[in-house]
């Protein structure tokens, strides 16, 4: 199968370019021979996601907070808005920041769009499902939020971005998409975001117990970032407006995630059932029909493959450490 993925961008924007999925976008966008403007505040990203980047000609990093104005005044047209919080870990630790993200920093990401006409997607997420009651989740599913609950303040203002990128082009014209990203791993998490993926592959590689949230029973399906990334390339380039799911349909209980990483890291770890918190989705199931029919787009990369890959990952990090000098940005 092909995807329907030709870029014909001259110049992106990238809004949380420094994050994990951020980061690769760029890395395809460059690629593929888009200029890249990243305008990221390191929040939960890291200066190491995109230190190689910066030796790039095409590519610029702008250190700016979303929420407050995105000072970019090149000719764009196309723009990523890919900011926020995204781990439970740190939209709990960043909660106000998290909805101004999601309110006020996608406004001025639309803005951007619209004053250039540029095309513009907006990073949603399976959060907006809520604990779903239906599985798998289609985009026609309207979803089972806590509009009050600890993880509200990530779901909600996702939910809000989605409504105000719609009124955006209801009213405006803006043109634009909307991908619901389900769980994505790869290369460049942060062992400590919280994250089952790349808290299972730390314990792994360390010997420790892998901590298994309640009775391990919850399911997730897992997309491996380059799949993710050629998906949004693919709704990007269609012009689609969405919401479409992007996500890998093949689910997996945590505990046999668990048990899989413990095989493929070569450890001898054992598992540690830990408490499971509050609101914790039980299911989380990408229906990508939608996808699959307008986008020509699935998932190629197997899990097997895709955790062998991260975990390679993690153990070149924790061998080398990536600590490098970054230079100051230059807005
Ligand atoms: N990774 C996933 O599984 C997943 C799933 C669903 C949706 N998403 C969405 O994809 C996007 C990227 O997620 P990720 O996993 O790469 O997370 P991440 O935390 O690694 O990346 C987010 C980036 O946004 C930056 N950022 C946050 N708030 C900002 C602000 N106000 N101004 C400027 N920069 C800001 C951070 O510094 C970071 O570099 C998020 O919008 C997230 O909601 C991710």
């Amino acid at each position: 199968m092909t995807t329907a993925f030709s870029p014909t961008w001259q110049h992106a924007v990238v809004t949380g370019g420094a994050g994990f999925v951020g980061s690769h976008l760029c890395t395809a966008l460059l690629d593929t021979g888009t200029e890249v403007t990243c305008v990221d505040d390191l929040s939960t990203g890291r200066a190491e996601n995109i230190a190689a980047l910066l030796e790039h000609p095409g590519f610029t990093w702008v250190e700016a907070n979303v929420a407050e104005g995105i000072p970019v005044d090149l000719p764009t047209d196309l723009v990523l808005h890919f900011a926020s919080p995204a781990s439970p870990a740190d939209y709990l630790r960043l909660p106000l920041h998290t909805m101004e993200t999601g309110s006020l920093g996608t406004r001025h990401a639309l803005e951007l769009a619209h004053a250039n006409g540029a095309r513009f997607v907006l990073a949603s997420t399976s959060e907006v499902y809520g604990d779903p009651q239906q599985n798998p989740q289609d985009e026609r599913y309207w979803g089972h939020v806590n509009p009050v609950g600890p993880r509200s303040v990530y779901d909600e203002a996702k939910r809000f971005g989605e409504a105000l990128t719609t009124a955006h082009a209801d009213t405006k014209g803006t043109d634009t998409g909307i991908v619901r990203l389900f769980n994505t791993y790869g290369p460049r998490m942060r062992g400590h975001d919280g994250r089952a993926v790349p808290t299972f592959v730390r314990q792994a590689l360390a010997g420790e117990p892998l901590t298994v949230t309640g009775d391990g029973r919850q399911t997730r399906s897992l997309c491996y970032v380059d799949d993710t990334v050629r998906g949004v390339l693919a709704a990007a380039a269609h012009g689609m407006r969405g919401p479409v799911n992007i996500g890998n349909p093949g689910e997996i209980t945590m505990l046999d995630l668990a048990r899989l990483v413990i095989i493929l890291a070569d450890s001898d770890s054992e598992i540690r059932f830990v408490e499971r918190p509050t609101d914790d989705p039980a299911l989380r199931c990408p229906d990508i029909t939608l996808a699959h029919d307008k986008l020509g787009w699935e998932p190629r990369v197997a899990p097997v493959d895709g955790l062998r890959r991260t975990i390679d990952w993690f153990r070149a990090e924790a061998a080398t450490g990536t600590r490098r000098t970054m230079p100051t940005p230059p807005h």
